[in-house]
């Protein structure tokens, strides 16, 4: 089965080529660029747009796109950054502009440690219509930048039950316990249906 990923994120493409232990086609691939505007109000909403408009400009009623929509959220920020986690520093920004500004954030309210959860969404599109799940890793944000592993705010993210960041574990932890590793194995029980 060829799945083909609604992502042009490097960290999401190889966590989930990993994690699904299938082949992962990103949509660039057979696309090229495309335009895709995630104006939903939650991640489950930007998941849906995501795989629904590579679908359709697929034009190829049997295949099966698959979109994750993700993001960090800090309750003691109001939520921030959530669903504009991509987008946190200004449209367009680097991963490393996101991270540094949500350590101004903290660093601002004076918070060295606090609560923080990662959301996935993933939308599965195929001709039998479009199906959703959702996993979540809860932990704590901390004011500075440890390790350099996994991908966006990982170096800031300690996940309950560690002392270390995401950036300092070793990433064979956070294929076990991560929001996307949780999302994703319900998604492979959709994935298993439509095949
Ligand atoms: P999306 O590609 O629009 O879903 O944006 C997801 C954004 O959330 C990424 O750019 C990262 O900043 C952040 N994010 C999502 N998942 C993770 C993760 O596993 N580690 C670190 N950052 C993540």
């Amino acid at each position: 089965m060829q799945v083909v990923l609604a992502s042009s994120n490097r960290g999401k493409i190889k966590e989930i080529r990993e994690l699904l232990g299938t082949d992962v086609v990103p949509y660039q691939e057979l696309l090229g660029d495309l335009d895709i505007i995630e104006n939903g109000k939650s991640f489950k909403e930007n998941a849906i747009i995501k795989a629904k408009t590579i679908y359709d400009a697929l034009q190829n009623p049997s295949a099966i796109v698959i979109a994750d929509d993700s993001g960090i959220s800090v309750p003691a920020l109001g939520g921030e950054p959530g669903i504009y986690s991509a987008r946190y520093a200004k449209e367009g920004a680097s991963d490393k502009d996101n991270l540094q500004k949500l350590i101004n954030k903290l660093k601002e309210k004076e918070i060295k440690r606090t609560p923080a959860y990662y959301t996935a969404a993933i939308a599965i599109a195929s001709k039998d219509g479009i199906f959703t799940v959702h996993g979540w890793m809860w932990g704590d944000v901390i004011d500075e930048a440890r390790g350099d592993k996994g991908f966006g705010y990982d170096p800031m993210f300690i996940p309950q039950g560690y002392e270390k960041t995401l950036g300092e574990l070793d990433s064979e932890i956070k294929r076990q316990i991560s929001h996307r590793a949780k999302a994703l194995k319900l998604a492979k029980i959709v994935l298993e249906r439509l095949q």
